[in-house]
Protein backbone atom coordinates (compact mmCIF):
# COMPACT_ATOMS: atom_id res chain seq x y z
CA UNK A 1 0.00 0.00 0.00
CA UNK A 2 1.13 3.43 -0.87
CA UNK A 3 2.81 5.34 1.51
CA UNK A 4 1.53 8.46 0.01
CA UNK A 5 -2.50 7.23 1.24
CA UNK A 6 -4.60 9.77 2.38
CA UNK A 7 -5.66 8.81 6.16
CA UNK A 8 -7.90 11.51 6.71
CA UNK A 9 -10.90 11.10 8.17
CA UNK A 10 -13.45 10.54 5.77
CA UNK A 11 -15.59 13.34 4.57
CA UNK A 12 -17.04 12.75 0.86
CA UNK A 13 -14.78 15.91 0.08
CA UNK A 14 -13.12 16.44 -3.64
CA UNK A 15 -9.27 16.20 -3.47
CA UNK A 16 -7.89 17.77 -6.00
CA UNK A 17 -4.21 16.52 -8.07
CA UNK A 18 -1.02 17.13 -6.25
CA UNK A 19 0.09 18.52 -8.94
CA UNK A 20 3.75 19.03 -7.55
CA UNK A 21 3.76 15.23 -8.06
CA UNK A 22 3.15 14.42 -11.29
CA UNK A 23 5.95 16.36 -14.20
CA UNK A 24 5.78 19.17 -16.14
CA UNK A 25 3.90 19.09 -19.34
CA UNK A 26 7.00 20.43 -20.89
CA UNK A 27 10.13 19.23 -19.54
CA UNK A 28 13.15 19.83 -21.79
CA UNK A 29 15.12 17.28 -20.72
CA UNK A 30 12.55 14.67 -22.15
CA UNK A 31 13.06 15.77 -25.63
CA UNK A 32 9.78 15.06 -27.01
CA UNK A 33 8.03 17.35 -24.37
CA UNK A 34 9.28 20.38 -26.12
CA UNK A 35 6.54 19.87 -29.38
CA UNK A 36 4.06 17.79 -27.71
CA UNK A 37 3.47 19.77 -24.70
CA UNK A 38 0.35 22.41 -25.31
CA UNK A 39 1.23 26.10 -25.74
CA UNK A 40 -2.25 27.64 -25.09
CA UNK A 41 -3.89 27.14 -22.11
CA UNK A 42 -6.54 23.97 -21.63
CA UNK A 43 -9.98 23.66 -22.22
CA UNK A 44 -12.09 21.34 -19.90
CA UNK A 45 -14.45 19.05 -22.06
CA UNK A 46 -17.40 17.45 -20.60
CA UNK A 47 -17.44 13.72 -21.35
CA UNK A 48 -20.26 12.70 -23.47
CA UNK A 49 -22.39 9.69 -22.36
CA UNK A 50 -20.85 6.56 -24.40
CA UNK A 51 -17.37 8.20 -22.52
CA UNK A 52 -19.08 7.94 -19.58
CA UNK A 53 -21.40 4.61 -19.48
CA UNK A 54 -18.64 2.15 -21.72
CA UNK A 55 -17.37 -0.30 -22.39
CA UNK A 56 -17.84 -2.38 -19.63
CA UNK A 57 -15.15 -5.08 -19.01
CA UNK A 58 -16.11 -8.44 -18.26
CA UNK A 59 -14.03 -11.98 -17.18
CA UNK A 60 -15.33 -13.45 -20.45
CA UNK A 61 -13.43 -10.76 -22.89
CA UNK A 62 -10.04 -12.67 -21.58
CA UNK A 63 -8.39 -15.12 -23.30
CA UNK A 64 -6.91 -17.97 -21.50
CA UNK A 65 -3.20 -16.50 -21.51
CA UNK A 66 -3.97 -13.27 -21.36
CA UNK A 67 -2.25 -12.34 -18.25
CA UNK A 68 0.69 -14.55 -19.40
CA UNK A 69 3.22 -13.32 -21.42
CA UNK A 70 6.11 -16.21 -20.87
CA UNK A 71 3.39 -18.05 -22.81
CA UNK A 72 0.41 -15.93 -24.96
CA UNK A 73 3.19 -15.29 -27.57
CA UNK A 74 5.10 -18.68 -27.70
CA UNK A 75 5.10 -21.59 -29.93
CA UNK A 76 3.18 -24.38 -28.16
CA UNK A 77 5.96 -26.09 -25.65
CA UNK A 78 7.86 -22.98 -25.82
CA UNK A 79 8.69 -19.94 -23.80
CA UNK A 80 10.03 -16.60 -23.80
CA UNK A 81 13.33 -16.29 -23.09
CA UNK A 82 14.32 -14.17 -20.00
CA UNK A 83 14.04 -14.15 -16.23
CA UNK A 84 10.81 -15.06 -15.13
CA UNK A 85 8.81 -13.04 -12.67
CA UNK A 86 4.98 -12.20 -11.20
CA UNK A 87 4.09 -9.12 -11.00
CA UNK A 88 1.20 -8.24 -9.15
CA UNK A 89 -0.97 -5.88 -6.51
CA UNK A 90 -4.48 -4.13 -6.06
CA UNK A 91 -5.81 -1.29 -7.69
CA UNK A 92 -7.06 0.60 -4.56
CA UNK A 93 -8.65 4.46 -4.44
CA UNK A 94 -7.20 6.98 -2.30
CA UNK A 95 -9.11 5.95 0.65
CA UNK A 96 -6.95 1.96 0.24
CA UNK A 97 -10.45 0.53 -0.79
CA UNK A 98 -9.97 -1.80 -4.04
CA UNK A 99 -11.18 -1.06 -7.45
CA UNK A 100 -12.78 -3.78 -8.53
CA UNK A 101 -13.51 -4.77 -12.33
CA UNK A 102 -10.59 -2.25 -13.64
CA UNK A 103 -9.21 -3.81 -16.81
CA UNK A 104 -5.48 -3.58 -16.23
CA UNK A 105 -3.08 -3.56 -19.79
CA UNK A 106 0.83 -4.07 -19.90
CA UNK A 107 2.99 -4.12 -22.45
CA UNK A 108 7.22 -3.94 -22.43
CA UNK A 109 10.50 -4.61 -24.24
CA UNK A 110 11.76 -8.27 -24.52
CA UNK A 111 14.95 -9.91 -22.36
CA UNK A 112 17.15 -7.38 -24.63
CA UNK A 113 15.21 -4.43 -24.22
CA UNK A 114 13.61 -4.66 -27.59
CA UNK A 115 10.04 -3.91 -28.60
CA UNK A 116 7.86 -5.87 -31.01
CA UNK A 117 6.93 -2.89 -33.19
CA UNK A 118 7.90 -1.87 -36.92
CA UNK A 119 9.38 1.68 -35.70
CA UNK A 120 11.70 0.08 -32.95
CA UNK A 121 15.61 0.22 -34.13
CA UNK A 122 17.07 -1.15 -31.29
CA UNK A 123 19.39 -3.88 -32.24
CA UNK A 124 18.48 -6.47 -29.98
CA UNK A 125 17.05 -9.39 -31.58
CA UNK A 126 13.58 -10.04 -31.17
CA UNK A 127 12.54 -13.35 -29.13
CA UNK A 128 10.27 -15.33 -31.62
CA UNK A 129 8.23 -16.33 -28.54
CA UNK A 130 7.89 -13.15 -26.79
CA UNK A 131 5.07 -10.52 -27.88
CA UNK A 132 5.19 -7.87 -24.96
CA UNK A 133 1.44 -7.88 -23.70
CA UNK A 134 -1.64 -8.43 -21.96
CA UNK A 135 -3.63 -7.74 -20.09
CA UNK A 136 -6.09 -8.90 -16.77
CA UNK A 137 -8.73 -7.49 -14.90
CA UNK A 138 -8.97 -6.52 -11.00
CA UNK A 139 -10.85 -9.16 -8.64
CA UNK A 140 -13.05 -8.37 -6.06
CA UNK A 141 -10.12 -7.20 -3.90
CA UNK A 142 -8.61 -5.06 -6.93
CA UNK A 143 -6.00 -7.36 -6.90
CA UNK A 144 -4.57 -8.51 -10.41
CA UNK A 145 -1.41 -10.83 -11.11
CA UNK A 146 0.50 -11.54 -14.73
CA UNK A 147 3.62 -13.61 -15.87
CA UNK A 148 6.23 -12.40 -18.11
CA UNK A 149 9.93 -12.11 -18.32
CA UNK A 150 11.73 -9.04 -16.82
CA UNK A 151 12.28 -6.33 -19.52
CA UNK A 152 15.98 -5.25 -20.02
CA UNK A 153 16.90 -1.69 -20.53
CA UNK A 154 17.38 0.44 -23.86
CA UNK A 155 18.91 3.08 -25.45
CA UNK A 156 16.27 5.80 -27.15
CA UNK A 157 17.00 8.57 -29.16
CA UNK A 158 16.71 11.52 -26.72
CA UNK A 159 20.13 12.93 -25.44
CA UNK A 160 23.97 12.18 -26.73
CA UNK A 161 23.14 8.67 -24.81
CA UNK A 162 19.94 8.30 -22.93
CA UNK A 163 18.99 4.38 -21.91
CA UNK A 164 15.36 3.22 -19.87
CA UNK A 165 15.60 1.53 -17.19
CA UNK A 166 13.97 -1.59 -17.46
CA UNK A 167 10.22 -0.91 -16.97
CA UNK A 168 6.43 -2.03 -17.56
CA UNK A 169 3.99 0.27 -19.04
CA UNK A 170 0.56 0.20 -17.52
CA UNK A 171 -2.95 1.40 -18.58
CA UNK A 172 -5.74 1.18 -15.84
CA UNK A 173 -9.51 1.02 -17.02
CA UNK A 174 -12.40 2.20 -15.06
CA UNK A 175 -15.63 1.38 -16.29
CA UNK A 176 -15.78 4.32 -18.69
CA UNK A 177 -13.58 5.51 -21.52
CA UNK A 178 -12.81 8.50 -20.02
CA UNK A 179 -10.78 6.48 -17.08
CA UNK A 180 -7.97 5.80 -18.18
CA UNK A 181 -4.68 5.55 -16.55
CA UNK A 182 -1.53 5.31 -17.64
CA UNK A 183 1.77 5.18 -16.07
CA UNK A 184 4.58 2.53 -15.59
CA UNK A 185 6.45 0.04 -13.11
CA UNK A 186 9.65 0.18 -12.19
CA UNK A 187 11.77 -2.39 -10.78
CA UNK A 188 13.95 -2.22 -6.83
CA UNK A 189 17.39 -1.74 -6.72
CA UNK A 190 17.49 -0.68 -10.43
CA UNK A 191 20.74 2.04 -10.57
CA UNK A 192 19.06 3.38 -14.02
CA UNK A 193 16.24 4.27 -13.04
CA UNK A 194 17.72 7.69 -11.69
CA UNK A 195 20.07 8.55 -14.57
CA UNK A 196 16.46 8.33 -16.54
CA UNK A 197 15.39 11.67 -18.26
CA UNK A 198 11.90 10.11 -18.25
CA UNK A 199 12.00 9.56 -14.60
CA UNK A 200 13.52 12.61 -13.71
CA UNK A 201 11.16 14.61 -15.09
CA UNK A 202 8.93 13.54 -11.83
CA UNK A 203 9.67 16.32 -9.44
CA UNK A 204 9.56 14.54 -6.16
CA UNK A 205 11.37 11.49 -5.10
CA UNK A 206 8.49 9.70 -3.14
CA UNK A 207 6.55 10.02 -6.16
CA UNK A 208 8.83 8.28 -7.98
CA UNK A 209 9.49 5.19 -5.51
CA UNK A 210 5.60 4.88 -5.71
CA UNK A 211 6.53 3.69 -9.49
CA UNK A 212 9.21 1.54 -8.00
CA UNK A 213 8.18 -2.43 -7.33
CA UNK A 214 9.62 -3.82 -4.83
CA UNK A 215 10.86 -7.45 -4.85
CA UNK A 216 8.43 -9.62 -3.03
CA UNK A 217 10.02 -12.21 -1.76
CA UNK A 218 7.12 -13.95 0.08
CA UNK A 219 5.40 -14.41 -3.52
CA UNK A 220 8.52 -15.74 -5.35
CA UNK A 221 7.88 -19.59 -6.74
CA UNK A 222 11.19 -21.72 -5.52
CA UNK A 223 12.90 -22.80 -9.00
CA UNK A 224 10.43 -20.66 -11.28
CA UNK A 225 9.85 -17.08 -10.64
CA UNK A 226 10.68 -14.11 -8.49
CA UNK A 227 7.86 -11.71 -7.96
CA UNK A 228 7.73 -7.67 -7.49
CA UNK A 229 4.52 -6.23 -5.88
CA UNK A 230 3.08 -3.29 -7.35
CA UNK A 231 0.53 -0.99 -6.16
CA UNK A 232 -1.66 1.46 -8.22
CA UNK A 233 -3.43 3.81 -6.16
CA UNK A 234 -5.76 6.11 -7.86
CA UNK A 235 -7.53 9.28 -6.69
CA UNK A 236 -10.98 10.02 -7.62
CA UNK A 237 -13.47 9.25 -5.15
CA UNK A 238 -15.71 12.29 -5.96
CA UNK A 239 -18.75 10.23 -4.09
CA UNK A 240 -20.84 12.81 -1.69
CA UNK A 241 -21.60 10.96 1.68
CA UNK A 242 -25.28 10.00 1.20
CA UNK A 243 -27.04 9.82 4.47
CA UNK A 244 -29.04 6.68 2.79
CA UNK A 245 -26.09 4.90 2.18
CA UNK A 246 -23.02 3.18 3.46
CA UNK A 247 -20.22 4.83 3.02
CA UNK A 248 -17.95 3.94 -0.13
CA UNK A 249 -20.92 2.13 -2.04
FE1 LIG B 1 8.99 1.58 -22.83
Amino acid sequence: MSDRQDTRPETGAFFARDRNLHPPALAPGYKTSVLRSPQRALLSLDGTISEITGPVFGHSMLGELDNDLIHNFAKAGESAIGERIIVHGRVLDERGLPVQGALVEFWQANAGGRYRHKKESYLAPLDPNFGGCGRTITDENGYYFFRTIKPGPYPWPNGVNDWRPAHIHFSIFGHGFVQRLITQMYFEGDPMIWKCPIVNTIPDRGAIEQLVAALDWANTIPMDSLAYKFDIVLRGRRSTLFENRPEGN
